[in-house]
């Protein structure tokens, strides 16, 4: 019988007090805080602040907060160079993961850089990187990447749209920020653990963690989500499509988790301004309607609930974010996570090297290469 648990499913591979993920209690918790509070009493730069420097920031800290994270928004000229090589048809994923190791060559870490301040750079500076490339490679605009509100929130938006989004689409933001900002040992932050345990650099362990979250059944299940979403002009057509893909059975992204097994509550949170920002349009309520039903048949025909990227999909697409952003702005949000794990790991590190079980073969014989067939 097999010793080995596929996909690590089960296994406790380290200890943390970044997050807590406790369906039977007290659902979510960073750092102790339940989400829910954080999302109906709290900002993204707030909770950035609580999982990097481990409290929620009084008043005088959260202003300096903000102030630090405008100030370190600017890109080295070097590295904007390199974002107007890359060309549009890139992935904007790998833009990210490209950006950030440029960024590692041009500002390494050492006795002047550490891993606390090179996290607050890369929250900071994250949706210039990705916006600059953007706005170079679709429009030939090489913008000022410093203008644009004082959240990350209002700086993404107004990136993107070339001024301030409205305070609503603002919100929804934020709130989807704080909702993927940490989820204890995913794919993505379990990678970021492991490149940190051997040592490694800060920048290569969240290469590495962009890496991982960039497939589909990780962070690109937002982009995935809305791709399938966008096949169905009616509830109806969303029915008999999805039908037939179960009955072929395929995956429905955005739904379905490792951890979760009833319900994923941040997926209850999204949801909500997912309608709010339908109920303003007609094309917001048909899609709206479609992401519902599917639903509806998930739950009926898998028992499968939506995870949090389902209905991100059908936020972001609201505010008017092109599809292949999506998981960008997840990245955005959960380099705090990753950050906050990377600096655990470092503070009572042993590298992570688990076994396998071996099913090859054993004690063959090397013959000579003319004897091979
Ligand atoms: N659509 C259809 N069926 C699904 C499903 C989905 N989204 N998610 C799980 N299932 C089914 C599987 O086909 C499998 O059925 P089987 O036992 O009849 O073969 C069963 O549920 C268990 O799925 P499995 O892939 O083994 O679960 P996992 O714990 O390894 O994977 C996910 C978890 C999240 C990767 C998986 O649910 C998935 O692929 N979801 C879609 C991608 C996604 O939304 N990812 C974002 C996660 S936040």
């Amino acid at each position: 019988m097999s010793q080995a648990s596929k996909g690590l499913e089960g296994i406790v591979a380290g200890q943390t007090a970044v997050a807590i993920i406790d369906e039977a209690g007290g659902g979510l918790q960073y750092r102790g805080y339940r989400l829910s509070d954080l999302t109906d009493h709290a900002t993204f730069e707030e909770v950035a602040h609580l999982l990097l420097n481990g409290h929620l920031p009084t008043e005088q800290e959260y202003q300096d907060y903000l102030a630090r994270l405008a100030a370190l928004r600017d890109l080295p000229g070097a590295l904007k160079s390199v974002l107007e090589q890359i060309p549009a048809s890139a992935h904007p994923m790998d833009v990210l993961r490209t950006g950030v190791s440029m960024l590692g060559c041009l500002e390494p870490e050492g006795k002047d850089r550490n891993g606390l301040s090179i996290a607050t750079r890369l929250v900071a500076c994250l949706p210039s990187m990705l916006m600059y490339w953007y706005q170079v490679s679709h429009e030939g605009k090489k913008i000022d990447v410093t203008a644009g509100g004082n959240t990350i929130a209002a700086h993404f938006l107004s990136l993107l749209g070339g001024g301030a989004a409205s305070a609503t689409h603002q919100k929804a933001l934020d709130v989807s920020l704080i909702l993927y900002a940490e989820h204890e040992f995913n794919a993505s932050t379990f990678t970021a653990r492991t490149v940190t345990s051997t040592l490694s650099d800060f920048y290569s362990a969240i290469t590495g963690a962009i890496g991982a979250l960039r497939g589909p059944l990780h962070g690109g299940a937002n982009e995935a989500a809305m791709e399938l979403m966008q096949r169905f002009d009616t509830p109806e057509a969303a029915e008999k499509g999805i039908l037939e893909a179960l009955a072929t059975k395929q995956k429905i992204m955005g739904f379905g988790h490792r951890v979760y097994k009833h319900c994923d509550p941040r997926s209850d949170v999204i949801k909500v301004w997912a309608k709010r920002l339908a109920d303003e349009n007609e094309t917001g309520k048909k899609l709206f309607a479609v992401a519902e039903r599917i639903e509806q048949i998930m739950r009926r025909e898998k028992d499968l609930f939506p995870n949090l990227d389902f209905y991100s999909a059908v936020v972001y697409h609201q505010c008017g974010i092109p599809t292949p952003l999506f998981t960008p702005l997840f990245v955005m949000s959960r380099v705090t996570g990753w950050s906050a794990h990377i600096l655990e790991q470092r503070a009572d590190n042993r590298i992570i090297r688990p076994t396998s079980e071996y099913i090859g073969e054993r004690n063959l014989t090397v013959a000579p290469r003319a004897e091979r067939g």
